[in-house]
């Protein structure tokens, strides 16, 4: 097929990749954009399958419907609690399927003993290094999620030094291969060593910073399409590979500026090390009370109110209890309550969590606030409603310069007239500290199940009027 169309076939491709991306930004249009994102791949795949003598027809269609059964059957089996290890494993075969087609092409140079030219020595180099790292790491990253292994953050003395040196030893394989591209044994050298600076990187990384690492792994995976397209020449594959390797570094550093924590800090920092039990925190020193209370004496509150911002946090996703949330907020507005979510960036377990749970219970777009709206709001309304939320929630980041959350932003629940805050014991969140909201005066706990209870808090409104 003519080459000057297939280029331009990629270009389209790349613009709906863009444009399909752009649309992602917004709940509302997240839908569109993943179809537009879609059909920009589909553009890229058939234009690549119409270049000549790439591989045999027969070859790539067996590939098609094997890797398709496959998807459908996890994709619709996956919950979406369990959507970062997905993910991990997406990215783990993208940086594997990278350096497995940068490692053909050289091998097809060495068949023909003719040297690569260009900037193509380099790109195998990366697409090996980098694809390697990204297959061993995601799947390190998926083991610890799947909860195959331990999620805790294997360190050891002399750790940084051990991977520093490697990641040395590495990038001398890797320059000698670039200067003579045909020997192989650099190059066998440099894939054990990337397939183990992999796991080496990743372990030390607790498994409940694992969303984050995941995102840096999904740029590595980009990065690493992106070397593999400069080795073929496909500039479908440079533009899709910088995309997903952009947005992958942009999403990293949302992440960590959320947590007020730096790259260096999550990657090096072992926080799945420290001691998981509850930490005493500026405000655990005295010995404080928090107070049950029922949802039938929350429905007493509610029958007084007129306004609610309700705090989703991870433990809604455990309990899946989007739908009986929404429930009770549709039940609070026919009784002329005003009803908000207040989105915090890293509720949950990953980027737009909260946002996609809602989605599915069909919560209106427009009653989603992000936490910078909506926190000069938290004074004026009578009831802040924390559903499975902790950290996000924590004081002590505003106040406890020892607390371990100290500086991230959080949502300014206490402010509010009435917290009522639903988790199923006084255990601890993500960061493994424990909350001075839930002793303040003006909180109530209403311990159970999230799903349960809100269940419970609709019979109990309902029952009141
Ligand atoms: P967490 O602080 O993790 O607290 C969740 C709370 O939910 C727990 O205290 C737990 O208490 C409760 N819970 C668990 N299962 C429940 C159930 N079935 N019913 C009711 N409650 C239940 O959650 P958060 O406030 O959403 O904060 C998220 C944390 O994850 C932050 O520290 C954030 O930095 C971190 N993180 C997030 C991301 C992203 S991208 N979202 C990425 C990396 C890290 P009980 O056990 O007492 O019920």
């Amino acid at each position: 097929m003519n080459a000057q169309l297939i280029q331009f076939a990629y270009l389209a491709s790349a613009v709906l990749l863009i444009v399909g991306m752009r649309n992602l930004g917004s709940p509302k249009t997240a839908p569109r954009g993943n179809l537009i994102a879609a059909a920009g791949l589909l553009v890229a795949v058939v234009a690549t399958l119409l270049v000549q003598g790439v591989v045999s027809y027969g070859t790539i269609l067996a590939g098609i419907v094997v890797g398709s059964a496959i998807g459908v059957v996890l994709a619709t089996r996956i919950q979406m609690t369990a959507m970062p290890q997905m993910v991990a494993l997406l990215n783990g075969f993208g940086g594997g399927a990278s350096a497995l087609v940068a490692s053909a092409e050289l091998l097809s140079y060495v068949r023909v003993g003719e040297e690569p030219t260009g900037i193509v020595p380099l790109a195998i180099v990366l697409g090996v290094l980098i694809g390697g790292l990204t297959f061993t790491g995601s799947l390190v990253a998926f083991a610890k999620l799947q909860e195959l292994v331990s999620g805790a953050a294997v360190v050891y003395p002399g750790q940084q030094f051990v991977n520093g040196l490697l990641a040395l030893i590495t990038l001398g394989l890797g320059a000698a291969m670039v200067m003579n591209p045909l020997g192989l044994d650099p190059y066998f050298g440099m894939v054990a060593l990337a397939l183990l600076l992999g796991v080496l990187l990743v372990i030390p990384i607790g498994g409940a910073d694992m969303p984050v690492v995941i995102s840096l792994l999904n740029s590595y995976s980009g990065l690493a399409a992106c070397a593999t397209g400069f080795v073929l020449g496909n500039a479908g594959l440079v533009i899709s590979g910088s995309l997903v390797g952009a947005s992958g570094i942009i999403l990293t550093k949302i992440m960590c500026d959320a947590m007020n924590r730096s790259l260096g800090n999550v990657l090096f920092g072992a926080f799945g090390a420290v001691d998981q039990t509850v930490s005493a925190g500026a405000s655990g020193g005295e010995q404080r009370t928090a107070k049950g209370y029922t949802p039938e004496d929350a429905a007493v509150i509610f029958s007084n109110a007129r306004s609610c911002i309700i705090v989703p946090g991870y433990g809604m996703a455990v309990a899946q209890a989007q739908h009986a949330v929404r429930e009770l907020s549709d039940l609070l507005e026919s009784k002329d309550i005003s009803v908000k979510f207040a989105i915090h960036p890293v509720a949950g377990r990953m980027p737009g969590h909260m946002n996609v749970l809602l989605a599915e219970a069909d919560v209106p777009y427009e009653n989603l606030v992000e936490m910078d709206q909506i926190n000069s709001e938290f004074p004026e309304t009578d009831v802040a409603l924390v559903i499975g939320a902790n950290d996000v929630v924590n004081p002590d980041a505003r106040t406890d310069k020892g607390s371990p959350i100290y500086g991230m932003p959080i949502l300014d629940v206490d402010r509010a007239q009435h917290v009522f805050v639903i988790k199923r014991s006084m255990n601890p969140g993500f960061a493994g500290v424990q909350n001075p909201l839930f002793f303040n005066d003006n909180t109530m706990m209403i311990f159970g199940d999230a799903k349960g209870v809100a269940l419970k808090l609709v019979e109990a409104v309902r029952d009141l009027s």
